[in-house]
């Protein structure tokens, strides 16, 4: 069957209190329209159309980038209204629609595929849930029989309606065609004057499908509208993934204070000390060991590899197997063969170094000469004296030694040693003599 989905975009976000529309605040790293989008892909729906505001060009060049169609809801005069400006996009498209909130960004594949196996009972589905706290969520009444009997919004219900514990997830699935024609004959009859996407059960009721609701777990479909609920929906993510990771084999002794992006990928008897920070676009493999307070992002680590404490990996970071970055060392586009060591305080930026090389403390690439950047390769087994200065673009050969303190400015050929620093002269006596010529002339 084909699938498509009317991702809801359009809302103005109001209490988020911010210049940037609500979806595209992050959670893990990612935009909630993001996550939606990523779950959907992954639940095997291939047309996605994400609607938008007129004004809402920086939601649609997101969902463009992410491979979407968009549609304009000229006004923002509701949910229901929004799901209805997708109907020219979807035009002649025949099959099974879900309508989601653009704000849920725990979704996963498996929420979405249990709405649409809902669905398959009665040509109607939504999910429900039943959290801790219904705060302003829509309530969900269902009839004797076990279908909805209607969702009742927050701000129309009464004391009864809202001491239900059912809440409306904003997950929906229809026939595509049925559903606008449905949407289509909605009201607005309600506390916020809104076209609510909420009343299409009953219209389809009058048409004789009922809609079956599917329970979900709680935190799939946590709705984000202020800060304090992007917060906790951060929370909750963190809280999923670390779980997901200790299950998988992964050890931390601290998990509550290690944070994941939305596509951390970490091997089994991977050690993970504590408050380690990952961003986006991060794989360790089996066995590495990040130390505590490290930060990765973009970054790939081999088996073997043990990274910090205080370490940082920036985009195109490629520690090899058994290598070792240390305290205070920052890494940037740059590759660390098997074995390679920066233990301390060096910036290893645009460069390539070899397996088994060592990099000295305090050994900066300069790559940067504040217009263009340029490579530094250092060979395997090269040995990189402390305080190193290697002024890029410059190759050090394999094996090749740099003395302590050089600024290296041309290539260095393989196994040869390279000093570039003032030379020693040592004048015996002098400072003796010297403090004794300064005591005299105090007096
Ligand atoms: C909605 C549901 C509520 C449910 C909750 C789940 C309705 C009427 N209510 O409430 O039953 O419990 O989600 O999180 O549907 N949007 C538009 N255009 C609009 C209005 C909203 O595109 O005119 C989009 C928003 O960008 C958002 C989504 O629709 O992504 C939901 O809107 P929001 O205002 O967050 O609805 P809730 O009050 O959370
Ligand atoms: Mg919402």
């Amino acid at each position: 069957m084909n699938k498509a989905a009317i991702i809801l975009a359009a809302g103005a976000g109001t209490r988020m209190k911010s210049a940037l529309p609500k979806v595209l605040h992050k959670v893990a790293g990612l935009p909630l329209l993001g996550h939606v989008i990523k779950a959907l892909r992954q639940a095997g729906v291939d047309r996605l159309v994400v609607v938008t505001s007129a004004a809402g060009q920086a939601v649609r060049d997101y969902a463009q980038k992410m491979g979407c169609e968009t549609a304009i809801q000229q006004e923002q005069l509701g949910t229901g209204h929004a799901a209805a400006s997708a109907r020219a996009s979807l035009a002649g498209f025949e099959g099974t629609l879900l309508v989601v909130n653009g704000d849920m960004p725990l979704v996963t594949a498996g929420t979405i595929a249990e709405c649409l196996k809902a669905q398959e009972r009665t040509g109607l589905a939504l999910l429900a849930f039943e959290p801790a706290d219904p705060g302003a969520y829509g309530r969900v009444l269902m009839t004797p029989e076990g279908f909805l009997d209607r969702i009742v919004e927050f701000k129309d219900a009464t004391a009864e309606e809202r001491a239900t514990t059912f809440c409306n997830a904003g997950c929906y699935a229809a026939d595509a065609q049925d559903f606008f024609r449905w949407a289509a004959r909605l009201k607005n009859d309600n506390a916020q004057k809104e076209y609510y996407l909420t009343d299409v059960p009953v219209l389809a009721r009058a048409d004789g499908v009922q809609c079956a609701v599917a329970i979900t777990d709680e935190i799939s479909v946590t709705g984000v509208n202020s800060r304090a609920e992007l917060a906790e929906a951060e929370a909750k993510f963190q809280a999923r993934k670390r779980a997901q990771l200790l299950a998988a084999g992964v050890t931390m002794t601290a998990p509550e204070t290690v944070f994941f992006a939305h596509d951390t990928e970490i091997e089994n008897d991977v050690e993970i000390e504590p408050f380690v920070v990952f961003g986006p676009d991060v794989v360790v493999k089996s066995g590495a060991r990040l130390r505590s307070h490290s930060h990765l992002e973009g970054a790939h680590v081999a088996s073997g590899a043990i990274v910090g404490p205080f370490a940082r990996l920036r985009p195109g970071a490629e520690i090899g197997e058994k290598a070792h970055v240390g305290n205070f060392v920052e890494v940037k586009n740059a590759q660390l063969g098997a074995g390679a060591k920066a233990n301390h305080l060096t910036y290893l930026g645009d460069a390539t170094v070899g397996a088994g090389a060592n990099i000295g403390a305090g050994t900066i690439t300069c790559n940067y000469d504040g217009f263009t950047k340029a490579r530094t390769e250092i060979g395997a087994g090269a040995f990189i004296g402390s305080d190193t200065a290697l002024v890029a673009p410059v190759k050090v050969g394999a094996g090749a030694i740099t003395a302590a303190g050089s600024v290296i400015t041309q290539d260095v050929a393989p196994d040869a040693l390279a000093i570039a620093r003032g030379v020693l002269t040592e004048k015996p006596g002098w400072a003796k003599a010297f403090r004794e010529r300064k005591k005299s002339e105090k007096k």
